[in-house]
Formats: C-alpha cells, structure tokens, sequence
C-alpha cells in the first residue's frame, strides 16, 4: 500500500465500530446529498476540462471520488488518501488510486501545487492533539496548483440550526468531544479565515441545512437519517468515555433515545459548513 509517511499498519479508529462505519458513512453522505440536491463540488472549477487532478483526503471507501467521477471529462485522475486502509475499496480503476496519509503530518512536497482540487470533508477531529487543526489546512492547502481550488466541509457545531431538546444535549456531547479530542470545537466557522490567511483568493461560505426525520419528505430518508444519525452519536458516546470528555450526565442520559423519539416526531436540522477558495496564478 502506498504511503506518505511510515505508518504500517491503521492506527486506533476515534470513533468506535471502524467495521461498520464505512455503511454508516455512506448513509450520512446520501443524508447530506438529499439535503443538499447532490451537490458535492461548490466550488466553481470548470469540470469540462480534461485533464483535472483531484485528490481527496480523509477518503474512507473513496465515496466521494466515485460519487464526481461523472461530472468528470476523462482523462482526469483522482487520489484517495486515508489512515484507515481497511476502509480503501479491494479493487480501483487505474485513474483512482488510494493511499496512506495522515493529517497531522506535511505532504511530501513532489505533491504540493500539484492538483486542480483538493478536498476535505469531516475529519478535522482527527488531527487529536498531534497538531491543530488549522496547522493540518495550512499542510492541505500546500497540495493546490496555482489557479487551483480546495474545498472543506465540517458540521457547524454551535448548535443545531432546529431540533428539542434532545438535539441540543446531542450537539453539547459533541463539543465536549471535540474539547477532549483536539482541544478545539470552532472549526466550522474557522475554515474560511484559514484559507484567507493562507492566501487563498474568492473565499467562500456555503451553509446546507442538512434535514433529519420528520422533516424529509422521503419517506426512506426520514428512516435513514434517525438510524444515520443516532448510529453517529453513539459512536460519540463511545467516543467520550475513551477520551473522558468532560460532559454532565444529565446531556448523555437515554440520549440515543431521547434522540430517536425526537427525530421521528419533531425532526431535527443541522448545519454542514462549507469553505472553498482557489490559489493565485501567481504563487
Ligand atoms: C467521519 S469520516 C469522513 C469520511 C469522508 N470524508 C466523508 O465525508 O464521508 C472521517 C475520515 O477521516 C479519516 N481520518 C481520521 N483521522 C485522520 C487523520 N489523522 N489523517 C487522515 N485521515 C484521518 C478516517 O479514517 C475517516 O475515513
């Protein structure tokens, strides 16, 4: 297996059941694509062009990759990097290839200004406290060519943008989470900052409401996103209790249930942030 660093073997997943979160993370993508009308690319690259060098990183199964190849007009080559190789696909066509990095360390520099696009989405927890997690944008934003752009998406953890009281206890656990993980739960709102002071040009916002429960009109998407959503949290519960997150047990009491009860009757919504900039012509 390929690899940017000299870790041999996956390292210790954060969240619990790495054996069945490559399902769990494919029913919180087709979550997110129904709330945002399948939409993955904001950014505004023209996709027409042949040639384009995409590079995804934090990949999982490459679902993301598989999901644009589409758009694409061949030849074009996307790279998948991951620290978990039991999540890469057994097989891949020439033009995507999958490989070993880790956040937390540089890109080795024959890649930096290398791709069209860069991508990143959900794994800035990941960096733990090995380095910041504005030091891991700083070492990805290094892999974007000149005129190139990246794009970055992490749930806005401030608070659900609608959802009782259950939702509310959900999104304080997932703070004290992050507090415990990687010192640092502002990440949402920070990314476009970040790309501004590395130098990145048409920075840009774009919040989805992403939709739960009762508030899907789809009647298997209201079921996907309560199991999608309570399977995440209990991956956070687990998450707490190795980390001793720093949280009042009356947020986690019967919190999958509270949670359950309350999608499936209120429903719920939340914020998935989004920053995408390109980088000069001219550095
Ligand atoms: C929540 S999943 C998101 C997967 C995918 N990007 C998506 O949006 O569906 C987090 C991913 O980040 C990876 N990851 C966690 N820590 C990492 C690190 N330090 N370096 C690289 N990848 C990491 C995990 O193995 C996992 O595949």
């Amino acid at each position: 297996m390929a690899s940017t660093s000299n870790i041999q073997e996956d390292p210790e997943y954060i969240l619990p059941e790495p054996n069945s979160e490559v399902q769990r993370l494919t029913d919180n993508d087709s979550v997110f694509a129904y709330s945002m009308k399948n939409k993955r690319i904001l950014a505004p690259i023209d996709l027409t062009k042949p040639g384009l060098k995409i590079l995804d990183s934090a990949t999982a199964d490459g679902l993301f990759l598989r999901s644009i190849e589409p758009l694409l007009a061949p030849p074009f080559t996307l790279s998948g990097f991951d620290i978990m190789t039991k999540f890469f696909p057994s097989s891949a066509p020439p033009h995507i290839t999958y490989a070993i990095h880790n956040i937390t360390e540089k890109w080795p520099v024959e890649m930096h200004k290398q791709y069209d696009f860069v991508h990143q989405r959900i794994c800035l927890l990941g960096v733990e406290k090995k380095v910041t997690p504005r030091q891991a944008v700083s070492y990805l934003c290094d892999l974007v060519a000149p005129g190139g752009w990246i794009q970055l998406g992490e749930l806005d953890l401030r608070q659900p943008s609608f959802g009782g009281q259950a939702m509310f206890d959900a999104f304080e656990l997932k703070r004290r989470v992050f507090d415990a993980v990687c010192g640092f739960h502002d990440i949402a709102e920070s990314m476009s900052t970040w790309l501004r002071e590395e130098g990145f040009e048409q920075v840009t916002e774009e919040p989805y409401e992403i939709q739960l429960g009762s508030r899907c009109n789809d009647a298997a998407m209201r079921k996907k996103s309560i199991d999608a959503t309570v399977q995440s949290w209990e991956a956070l519960l687990g998450a707490a209790n190795r980390f001793d997150a720093d949280v009042d047990a009356s947020t986690t009491d019967r919190l999958l249930e509270r949670m359950k009860a309350e999608l499936s009757e209120n429903g719920a919504s939340y914020t998935m942030q989004y920053a995408y900039g390109r980088r000069p012509l001219s550095t």
